[in-house]
Parts: C-alpha cells; structure tokens; sequence
C-alpha cells in the first residue's frame, strides 16, 4: 500500500494529488493514506500538504528502499529485494540466502558493511550511505572452470551503467576492476559453491563508490580510489544508479547466456583501459613486467615480456599494476 502511494507520488511530482483521489485510486481509507504519508515522511520523503490541494512529493532521500526499488525496475530478473542498514558482508548474506534455495536474482543491499570483504583476503570499506554494497544471487548453466565469467559480466554491467548514467569515462582493468581517470571506483567479488562438474550458485558482490569524499577513504588507498562524486562533483541518488546497473545487468547476463562469453568479452575489449597498457604482473610466485596485448577466449590476459614470449594471466591468482 505504501509503495502504492509513493508510485502516486512519484507520478505527480509536478502537481499536487488530493487524499481524496489518493485513496480512490488506491481503494483505501484517506485515514490509511495519511498514515503513509507519514511513514515516507520519516523516510525521509519531502512532501508538501496544502489543505484543499493534497499532497506533492518535493525531494527525495537518499536511500534504497524495496518499494521504490520495486517501482522502478521493470521485468522479473530480480525476484526477490534484501535490503539492510547494516550487515557484515552482502555476500556472505547473499550466500547463506542461496545455500537456503534463493533463486536467481534474488539481491542483498546493505547501506553499511562491517566487514566488507575484497579479493584477495582484503577487508573492503564500506562506510554508511555513500555507497552501492551489493550482492546477486546467480545460477548460471556453466561449469565451475567457467565461473570468472561471471566477474567479465558484472563489469561490463557496472562500467556501461555508469558511463550511461554519469556521462564519466569509466574503464575496465582488467580483469573487473571499473576505473575512472586511473582510480578505481569499483571492486567485484565473485563467489561461487559448485560440485566437481556443476555450480550450485554464484554470489556477485559488487561494490560501487558513489558519493564519497576524500576522507572517507583510509590513507592506504586514498591515493588509489575514487568515487562517482569526487570524479564529477556531482553527488549521485543511490537508488537510479542501482536501477541502472540491475537492468543493465538483466538485459547484458540475459545476451552472455543466449550469445556466450565472447560476446562479453566483445563488450569488454570496448570497455577496457589495460590492453596496450604496460603492466606489472604481480603473482605468489614471482613478478614480471610487459606489455597486455589481449586476452584469450577464457579472459585470460596475455602480456607480451621484453624477451618476446606471450604469457597468460590467469583471473584470480594475480593483481596487475600499471608500469607509469
Ligand atoms: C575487490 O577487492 O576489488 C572486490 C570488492 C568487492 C566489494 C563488494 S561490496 C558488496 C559485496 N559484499 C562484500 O563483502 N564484498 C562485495
């Protein structure tokens, strides 16, 4: 019923619409849309009442909520809307929630992580209201070798929705880190659970840094990362630019399943900012320094050494810097 009255409001933003037609609309009491009325006001929502007129939503807040988020998005990919103040990690939710039986497309918001996870062991920071820290269950048909995959989709999802939502020039490092002007914006992890030759689901976590300032980040990686505000000097509502990215990613991970994987990794060569790039190859066993020339057909990237020879970089066993 809320979500009922808000889509109301959202629809006639540029007039006022009377309790009365409100409730007619809606088929409730002009009681019972007062009342909620009153919820979105302590929502946050900013809504004007003139006595004789009704009622006109003036701003919105900045957070993310299932009815608004419902409201919006269009199609049936995401099935099934979590959404926190607070958690540990989206992706350990995500995970305990698909290990339950979630189906495909079921996603877990949290505003604030305390314990953000990265690749690699690291901690990822994820402070209160400044960021997109998300989670989406996946249950792809593909076998468990294949499952970096899935980190190509999600970054040519979040790079192309946020070029086309903030007109930014984002780019791909590969393999799925979305950078803009050389800093990163955006980290992916991808989790999965899967039997020798079947994967019984995929957790996406991406992670999205949208309205933060310089010191929200730690002295470590200030110098590293950046977000959508500090990039443009524009602040960004969460909520449309979530919107984006899960069409984005319903219409792009519905054309890896009809087309396959190069047709992502189509999207991403367009995307990319590593090849041609020279690169410092960074794995447990050694360090080496070379040209990215491409990537194979599985996502590997090949970086052509001084001596000539080709070699292949394997997602998740090593990070790559840029050799300045
Ligand atoms: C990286 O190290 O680049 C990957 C960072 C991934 C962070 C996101 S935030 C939402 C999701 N939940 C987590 O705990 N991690 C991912």
């Amino acid at each position: 019923m809320k979500k009922s009255v808000l889509k109301l409001l959202l629809e006639h933003q540029h007039a006022y619409i009377s309790g009365e037609e409100i409730s007619r609309i809606i088929g409730v009491s002009r009681t019972a849309v007062w009342k909620h009325i009153n919820a979105l006001k302590k929502e946050g929502y900013v809504i004007d009442s003139v006595h004789s007129q009704g009622y006109r939503l003036l701003s919105k807040p900045d957070i993310i909520t299932t009815e608004e988020l419902q409201i919006n998005l269009l199609g049936d990919f995401i099935c099934d809307i979590h959404i926190y103040e607070e958690l540990s990690s989206t992706n350990e939710v995500a995970k305990k929630f698909a290990a339950e039986g979630a189906p495909e497309g079921t996603i877990v918001f949290a505003d604030k992580q305390t314990k953000g996870r990265g690749r690699m062991g690291r901690l990822w920071d994820s402070k209160a209201g400044i960021g997109i820290w998300l989670s989406l269950v996946l249950r792809p048909s593909i076998m468990p070798a294949q499952a970096a995959q899935l980190t190509f989709v999600s970054a040519v999802v979040v790079c192309q929705a946020v070029r086309d939502f903030t007109g930014l020039e984002a780019g791909i490092k590969w393999p799925n880190d979305v950078m803009i002007k050389g800093k990163k914006i955006c980290g992916i992890l991808t989790e999965l659970s899967a039997e020798i030759d079947r994967i019984n689901y995929c957790v996406a976590g991406i992670g999205l840094n949208v309205n933060h300032q310089l010191g929200d980040f730690s002295t470590d990686i200030v110098d590293k990362a950046t977000s959508l505000m500090l990039a443009s000097g524009t602040p960004y509502r969460r909520l449309e630019l979530l919107v984006s990215i899960l069409t984005l990613y319903d219409r792009i991970y519905r054309e890896y399943r009809e087309k396959g994987f190069s047709y992502i990794l189509e999207q991403w060569k367009k995307l990319n900012c590593t090849l041609g790039h020279e690169v410092k190859v960074i794995s447990q066993e050694e360090v080496y320094f070379g040209t990215a020339i491409d990537i194979d057909a599985d996502g590997q990237l090949m970086v052509k050494i001084p001596e000539g020879e080709v070699r292949y970089v394997i997602v998740g066993d090593v990070s790559i810097r840029y050799v300045q």
